[in-house]
């Protein structure tokens, strides 16, 4: 097999193989050819890596022990392993770089607790965000990390990559919902980072050095989240604008004039609105806006909900708003959010040619952000599919080529080049919530000094001495 890099990397060889079916069962230890392509690649999508990246086997731990186990087996014979959750990443952070061993934590999806006193649950990593929700709703209580696909993706990708997603503006990212830890360090050592407190100066805080961290530190086998009450009223407002332009400059007024923070402020630009409607087949109204955002409102009061949103309508319509519809029942905003979460979808069912973006600036620079991707995609002749968390200066910029040209991958390159000296000039940075992975790791040099990126691979070294773990992502 001419899988090993640099020869740096040891095989899978037979002896390996026993080992790891000692220590898992063979039912949990896969060479399946069919089963190692489909877990060894992410949403990115195989055709945007220069080499076909492949793993030699697959396996599905059951527990911490034996994660603990695989991790003393791959230092001993020096193989890479490569963590992945439910493949939903949008960097390559789960593809294995340098083969070697996948390691699924989709056996490992039990709730092992909610917590209604401490106001936490404890569970795998392997558990799905969304059951997280589940299982804290008879206690009256929610999981506020919410990331738009968490009805697929597992908690432990989610707390690596620092997911963000639709509810960022109230409750933070995944790291800020996020109390413990449980930790399988490269060695095999198992260790907690954090635990059920809510205060913490004991030590570093590694708890929020591993989440974002991508799978290059550690593993991560168990975890503990905040939960926060569940509202019993939710509204979202849709409201449709004639321009990008006057949608985002909205947005600062949400929270100054109306004096409410909302669970989400999303936008949606009207290519997004048209590509998620061909795809869903169903659309939203004012599809020829030139932008929708959705806002959402919570609370428990109906009367005080309702005095809240006529009073954020008002100040939209002064706004030069087109119309503010009110989803204030399960199937409207079910609806709304169903064309909201799959404009990435879209993207990628429609398109093989494209740059996703995930850039995020300061929100005073939104608009001088757009305004750039307006020229960029005049200047390339490509089509912007722009969408996102516009509350937190998140915006998921899609350059997409519509034409078949021969030079489309330099095109691309040369505009999104553009778009990262943009959003550097604004105090932007390359990712804010799909990650750096394989995928944007040469474009770190552009956001970060040689100062810190030397840090990042001092703490990676400190962690992982051998460079087993996930090798190949966010540095070299
Ligand atoms: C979204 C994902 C792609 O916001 O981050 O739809
Ligand atoms: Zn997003």
């Amino acid at each position: 097999m001419s899988l090993i890099k640099d020869g740096k990397y040891s095989p899978v060889d037979s002896g390996v193989i026993g080992e790891l079916t000692e220590i898992m069962g063979s039912e949990n230890v896969s060479f399946d050819p069919d089963k190692i392509r489909v877990y060894s690649r992410d949403e990115v999508g195989g055709q945007f890596w220069e080499s076909d990246y492949l793993a030699e086997v697959v396996v599905f731990p059951r527990n911490t022990e034996q994660v603990s186990a695989l991790m003393r087996l791959a230092s001993r014979k020096v193989i890479a392993v490569t963590p992945r959750g439910a493949g939903t990443g949008l960097s390559g952070g789960a593809v294995p770089a340098f083969g070697g061993i996948v390691v699924s934590f989709e056996k490992m999806n039990r709730i092992l607790e909610c917590d209604p006193v401490n106001l936490t649950a404890t569970v795998e990593p392997g558990v799905i965000t969304a059951e997280i929700c589940r299982a804290a709703m008879p206690y009256g209580l929610q999981y506020a990390g919410d990331p738009c696909s968490g009805d697929a993706s597992f908690i432990g990708g989610n707390v690596a990559e620092n997911a963000g997603g639709n509810k960022v503006i109230k409750y933070g990212a995944t790291g800020a919902n996020v109390l413990g830890l449980e930790v399988v360090l490269p060695s095999g050592e198992v260790t907690w980072f954090g635990g059920k407190r809510r205060k913490d100066v004991t030590g570093l805080d590694l708890v929020h050095l591993v989440a974002g961290s991508e799978g290059i530190l550690c593993l991560i086998t168990k975890v503990i989240v905040k939960l926060v009450p569940l509202p019993s009223c939710i509204v979202d407002l849709l409201v449709p604008f004639s321009t990008m332009e006057e949608a985002i400059s909205f947005v600062p007024k949400i929270l100054t004039e109306s004096r409410i923070v909302p669970a989400s402020i999303e936008c949606m630009n009207k290519n997004s609105l048209k590509i998620v409607s061909r795809y869903i087949g169903s659309s939203l109204p004012f599809e020829e806006a030139g932008a929708h955002l959705i806002i959402q409102l919570e609370g428990n009061d109906p009367d005080s909900l309702a005095d809240d949103y006529e009073r954020l309508g008002q100040a939209c319509l002064s706004s030069g708003a087109l119309e503010v519809f009110v989803a204030d029942n399960r199937n409207s905003r079910d609806r709304l959010w169903k064309a909201r979460k799959s404009v990435a979808e879209a993207v990628m069912a429609f398109y093989t040619r494209y740059a996703k973006e995930d850039v995020v600036v300061p929100t005073s620079e939104v608009p001088e952000l757009m305004r750039e991707v307006d020229r960029i995609c005049e200047h390339y002749g490509l089509e912007g599919v722009n969408y996102g968390h516009v509350g937190d200066g998140n915006i998921h910029v899609n350059l997409l080529m519509e034409e078949d040209r021969p030079d489309w991958k330099s095109v691309i390159e040369s505009a999104r080049m553009e778009l990262y000296s943009v959003t550097a000039r604004l105090g932007g940075t390359l990712s804010g919530e799909h990650g750096i992975g394989l995928k944007r790791k040469k474009y770190m040099t552009i956001f970060l000094d040689e100062a810190q990126i030397g840090l990042i691979r001092r703490i990676k070294k400190a962690f992982d001495p051998l460079g087993i773990l996930n090798p190949g992502k966010i540095v070299d």
